[in-house]
């Protein structure tokens, strides 16, 4: 039997249901991620770091909610406050309680967040985001990095994917795309470049960690001499931490490396596993939402802003989130994985390598250059393939990408194609028996032919 063969025959049951999807949906899946050959997985629970499927098997799960779940799947001080919360009211159109405790922990883990406004999402946040700076700066437009992600507005979809030298996206109005300039990442002399070329630029956004969170890595020299380009040119620095935010650490990327960004973007593990973003900083920008004699309003509603249950989700997440063990953990389990991968590889002559920052893990095909030695810090100081975003986040060979997801699933971890996320409650054993079914994928792929 070939990989498919086997993966079809096991998974039958998510193949039934996908047969139904495909006469609902668009792709057969909703979200874009999830698209995967010959069929994706229908997942009926998820506890700590395994789900389980419909056909029953147990899977380690590395998707952790896109991110959404550092305490693990189901932690039990978050389900016992959305249900408390859930039977005193799910949105009670009106101002509560909740949302009061829920800025104050934002504040507390973000000192940059001198004002928060709630959202429904990441992609609110960053819209919000630069609307506001548009309001502050009377400037048009902004910078971003090929490859970084920002959610799906239509600002922010220019150079979010390959390929990133493209200046428009299908759907998305010239006079929209024109508002924003995007070069690669990591490179000082051209972001002031674009900065000195055009003076209409009001803000720079960028994933601190990298694009797709790490994709290509950040790290602090580069955030530094991006502050202090800003601050030259009088430009606004955003953080968009909805992947980082409580991650890497309790208070983001800007805590890891020093850095104080004027606005920063929060999503995901800031409501505890359900919708739920937010804009932070500095007050003087967050005012432009206020009414002020003389000055212009950014409108901002939104039905499901600061909603109970989201609020009673993040506050049980982020107490656990401040005492910083669930992101030690993480990273460390993480980093675990990544150096037993490149043990992996480099026993079996695989031309892989695994690399990564913090709780994130990505991993290289057809990669034949140099290796990292085996990381100790959770940001590993090694990026191969010299950085590059076309070579490291370039376009995937999907075919293959896929072969690595079915023979994973096989072998019970749900890894995200190339990448993955842990979370705290990832342990060595989960580690182990990844690493073993990395192996045992590559033998899969190697007898259908794929390397
Ligand atoms: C860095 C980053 N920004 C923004 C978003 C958009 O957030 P949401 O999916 O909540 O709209 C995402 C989503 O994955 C993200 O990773």
């Amino acid at each position: 039997m070939s990989l498919v063969e086997r993966y079809a025959d096991a998974f039958d049951g998510s193949r039934q249901r996908f047969e139904i999807a495909k006469t609902l949906f668009p792709t057969g899946v909703t979200h874009d991620a999830r698209m995967m050959e010959p069929f994706p997985v229908y997942i009926n629970r998820a506890k700590g770091s395994k789900k389980w499927d419909v056909d029953g098997h147990e899977l380690i799960d590395y998707f952790v909610g896109h991110g959404s779940h550092l305490l693990g799947h189901s932690p039990e001080a978050v389900v016992a406050a959305v249900q408390e919360q859930m039977s005193q009211g799910t949105h009670p159109g009106a101002c509560h309680d909740l949302e009061i405790e829920w800025a104050t922990w934002v504040k507390k883990l973000f000192p940059s967040a001198e004002r928060v406004r709630f959202t429904g999402s990441g992609t609110e946040a960053t819209m919000m985001a630069l609307r506001l700076a548009r309001l502050f700066t009377g400037r048009a437009k902004f910078l971003k990095f090929h490859g970084h992600f920002h959610g799906w507005h239509d600002y922010v979809t220019i150079s979010s994917d390959p390929p990133y030298e493209s200046a428009s996206v299908p759907g998305v109005p010239a006079g929209v795309a024109d508002c924003c300039v995007a070069i690669p990442p990591n490179d000082l002399n051209r972001v002031e470049e674009a900065l000195k070329a055009n003076r209409d630029i009001g803000a720079v956004i960028l994933e601190p960690t990298g694009g797709h969170w790490g994709a290509v890595p950040i790290r602090g020299e580069f955030l530094h001499g991006l502050r202090a380009l800003c601050t030259k040119y009088d430009v606004l620095l955003i953080f968009d931490e909805v992947i980082t935010g409580f991650r890497v650490a309790p208070g983001g990327a800007q805590q890891v490396y020093g850095v104080t960004p004027d606005l920063t973007t929060l999503a995901k593990i800031l409501a505890g596993g359900l919708p739920g973003g937010c804009l932070v900083g500095r007050a003087d920008i967050l005012a432009f939402i206020e009414p002020r004699a003389g000055k212009p309003k950014m409108k901002h509603p939104g039905t499901y802003n600061a909603n109970p249950l989201s609020a009673s989700a993040g506050i049980a997440t982020l107490q656990q989130i401040a005492t910083g063990e669930p992101s030690a953990k993480a990273n460390t389990i993480a980093r675990y994985l990544r150096n037993g991968l490149n043990e992996l590889f480099a026993a079996r002559n695989s031309p892989w390598i695994a690399y990564g920052d913090f709780s994130m893990i990505r991993v290289v095909p057809n990669y034949t250059g140099p290796r990292a030695m085996v990381a100790t810090t959770e940001n590993d100081g090694f990026v191969p393939l010299n950085g590059d975003v076309n070579a490291l986040d370039g376009p995937k060979n999907t075919k293959h990408m896929h072969a690595v997801r079915q023979g994973m699933l096989l072998n019970g971890v749900d890894f995200w194609g190339y990448a993955g996320l842990t979370s705290a409650t990832h342990s060595v054993e989960d580690a182990d028996k990844t690493i073993r079914a990395f192996a045992a994928t590559l033998e899969l792929m190697a007898i259908d032919g794929i390397e």
